[in-house]
């Protein structure tokens, strides 16, 4: 019992660190949660930072959700779930203890999770957000229609309860998260990137 306790924390203060915000301090010497969307998430980091530190705090989100789901492995516990250990480090991504428990939005953290518990889900959900990336040029669509997949293959394909319930919680959670987005996709104001079907034609 200590162990899984040890773990789960440990998971949380992986999920914590905050590369978007600490690179940004560090070489920029920019708050990324003052400026662009106020997200300290990749998206942000390659609006306000430029694309390689958004490419450094991409790598590093998924990392941080891929080593909490290997955590288990590390310490010799296989019959702890992946899922709900790589769902402490997903808590600390939104909720980091060293930003006053703000945080992200969830998105490549939970993928690097996910890359560990399920990697073909995994690459079907990129193939889907790289499809609506291009589609649409909008980041937030692509992650919320990412997680909205997600969920449905985990209950209609995979059938694992503990997948399900974590994937369905975590697409609410996404969708609450990304409010303002949907807001701004709303009202046409949404800012798009330089990527998909709009730029080529
Ligand atoms: O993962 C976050 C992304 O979906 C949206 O980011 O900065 O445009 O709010 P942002």
């Amino acid at each position: 019992m200590f162990k899984i306790i040890f773990i789960l924390v440990l998971a949380y203060l992986l999920g914590s660190l905050m590369p978007g915000y600490w690179l940004g301090k560090v070489f920029y010497h920019k708050d990324i949660r003052t400026e662009g969307s106020g997200n300290i998430g990749t998206t942000n980091a390659f609006r306000i930072l430029g694309p390689i530190p958004g490419t450094v705090v991409l790598v590093m989100d998924i990392l941080k959700g891929a080593l909490a789901g290997l955590l288990p492995y590390f310490f010799g516990l296989h019959d702890v779930n992946i899922m709900i250990v790589g769902l402490a480090a997903i808590l600390g991504h939104t909720f980091s203890i060293w930003i006053g428990f703000k945080g992200g939005k969830a998105v490549a953290t939970s993928a690097g999770v996910l890359s560990v518990y399920n990697t073909p889900l995994f690459l079907m959900v990129c193939a889907i957000f790289i499809t609506c990336l291009i589609l649409f040029s909008m980041v937030s669509v692509a992650s919320m229609v990412g997680f909205t997949f997600a969920s449905f293959m985990s209950v209609l394909y995979y059938q694992d309860v503990i997948l399900s319930i974590i994937a369905i919680v975590l697409t609410v959670f996404v969708f609450y998260r990304h409010r303002k987005n949907i807001g701004r996709i709303l009202t046409g104001t949404e800012s798009t990137i330089p990527f998909g079907l709009v730029y080529w034609f």
